[in-house]
């Protein structure tokens, strides 16, 4: 097939629309998010390519008011925690927007705990005996468990955004990790990755901008 047909395929098939036309969504309308929804959003997310396939996620969908209120004063306390820190003087203006970017999560009808499980392929296993540290072991490996997360997580607000839910990708409240897991039961080895607010958003999706692509992309 042509270089156009191709294109055009992206285009005929919805993919490119669906991946377009998804933005991070922040302000929600407070309809509920129907579970049959969540059921089809996470049945996509979870098509994600991982490492191993060792599918080492759980999402947790906190339906609960009070559970997602608890939730989000986890993240304000955090907050509120390294604005006391000596090396947070002079920072106050950035931390109450870090406050907002970190916490908005609690408005939304729905919110997603993303979760990671312990994940170690064979050259990890190697790495951790050789005794390489931490940074060294990175180096080395790029965290094939988190990026097997991030590959479901995208695919997860893409799917939302086509069935017209507005989310958004968040890490700020892995702050507050240690809380928000006892709050939802997460037990290690297991760890809180990434929440993802859902509902209808309250103004349509703005894509944002990209990089032009000769800036990101090369041949050789
Ligand atoms: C790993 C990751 C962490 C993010 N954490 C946050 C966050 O904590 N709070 C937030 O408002 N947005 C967060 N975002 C959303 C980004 O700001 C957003 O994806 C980026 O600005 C591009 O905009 P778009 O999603 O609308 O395309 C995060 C995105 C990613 C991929």
């Amino acid at each position: 097939m042509s270089s156009q047909g191709n294109r055009s395929r992206l285009e005929t098939t919805g993919f490119a629309d669906a991946v377009n036309g998804r933005a991070s969504v922040r302000k929600y309308a407070p309809d509920p998010v129907r579970r049959e929804d969540v059921e089809a959003m996470v049945g996509i997310a979870v098509r994600a390519a991982n490492a191993g396939n060792a599918q080492m996620w759980r999402f947790i969908a906190v339906e609960d008011e009070g559970l997602r209120a608890a939730m989000r004063q986890a993240v304000d306390e955090a907050i509120d925690e390294m604005a006391a820190w000596p090396e947070a003087e002079g920072l106050e203006k950035e931390l109450a927007s870090y406050r907002t970017y970190a916490t908005f999560f609690g408005q939304a009808p729905l919110v997603l705990a993303v979760v990671a499980r312990p994940y170690k392929s064979l050259a990890d296993d190697l790495l951790d005996r050789r005794g390489l540290s931490r940074e060294d072991h990175d180096r080395l490996r790029q965290r094939p468990d988190l990026q097997s997360l991030g590959a479901a997580i995208q695919l997860l607000c893409t799917a939302a955004h086509v069935l017209g839910y507005g989310t958004c990708w968040m890490t700020a409240p892995v702050i507050a990790a240690p809380a928000i897991e006892t709050l939802l039961g997460v037990e290690p080895p297991d760890q809180l990755a990434a929440v993802v607010p859902v509902g209808r958003p309250l103004t349509p999706p703005r894509p944002s901008s990209r990089r032009p692509l000769p800036d990101v992309l090369e041949f050789r």
